[in-house]
C-alpha cells in the first residue's frame, strides 16, 4: 500500500517536475530568447529623407552641365515643356500650338535641319541671343545649366547630333554664359 503511495507520488512529481521544467524554459525563451515583433520597424516617418523617396534633381549641383547625363536629359525635357513646346511640339517636332501661324516656322529638332549651325555651342549661342528676324527669342535670362540642359535634351530627341569634340565644348561652356 505504502509501496503503490510512493510510485503515485513519483509518477505525479515527475510530471509536476517536467511541466515546471517545461514553465522555465518558455519563460526563459520568452524573456531571453525571443526578441518580439519590433512595432516601430515599419513606421515610416513621412518627413525623412529615406531610400525610398525620390531626392529631387538638383541642376545647381551639377558641375558640368555641357556633359550629357540622363537625369540632365530628364530635367532639360521638363524645362522643354514648360517653355519651348508650346512653339517647338510636345516632341520637338515643330509643330506647336503657338507655332503654327509664325513664318519662318519653329525648328522641327528631330529633323534638325539647324540654321546656326549644328553643334551644341552654336545652339548654346541661339539661345544666348536669339534668332533675328523671327520669333526665336533669347533665353539669355535663363541660368546657364538650365540652357546647357535644354540642349541635351534637343540633342538626345534630333536625328541631327551635335559632333563637336567635347574638350572643345568644355573650354566654350567655362566662359559662356
Ligand atoms: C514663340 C515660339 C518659340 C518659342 C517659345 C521657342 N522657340 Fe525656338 N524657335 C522658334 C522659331 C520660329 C525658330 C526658327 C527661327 C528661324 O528659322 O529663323 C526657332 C528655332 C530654334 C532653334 C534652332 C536653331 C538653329 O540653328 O536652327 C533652337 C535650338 C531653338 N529654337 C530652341 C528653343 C528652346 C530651347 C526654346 C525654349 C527655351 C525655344 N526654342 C522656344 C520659335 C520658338
Amino acid at each position: 500500500m505504502s509501496e503503490d503511495k510512493d510510485y503515485y507520488n513519483r509518477g505525479g512529481m515527475l510530471a509536476f517536475a517536467f511541466s515546471m521544467v517545461f514553465v522555465f524554459a518558455f519563460f526563459f525563451y520568452l524573456v531571453v530568447v525571443n526578441k518580439g515583433v519590433d512595432l516601430g520597424e515599419n513606421v515610416v516617418d513621412p518627413n525623412a529623407q529615406t531610400a525610398n523617396v525620390v531626392v529631387a534633381f538638383d541642376i545647381a549641383s551639377v558641375k558640368e552641365p555641357w556633359v550629357s547625363t540622363p537625369e540632365l536629359v530628364a530635367y532639360g525635357k521638363k524645362v522643354f515643356m514648360t517653355n519651348c513646346a508650346m512653339c517647338h511640339g510636345n516632341e520637338g517636332k515643330g509643330d506647336g500650338v503657338a507655332g503654327v501661324n509664325l513664318n519662318p516656322k519653329p525648328r522641327n529638332f528631330v529633323e534638325g535641319q539647324w540654321k546656326k549651325g549644328p553643334g551644341i555651342t552654336d545652339h548654346f549661342k541661339v539661345l544666348q541671343v536669339g534668332i533675328e528676324g523671327g520669333s526665336m527669342a533669347s533665353y539669355a535670362h535663363f541660368k546657364a545649366a538650365d540652357r546647357w540642359a535644354l540642349l541635351q535634351f534637343i540633342d538626345s530627341i534630333t536625328t541631327n547630333k551635335s559632333k563637336e569634340d567635347p574638350a572643345k565644348v568644355a573650354e566654350f561652356a567655362k566662359t559662356a554664359q
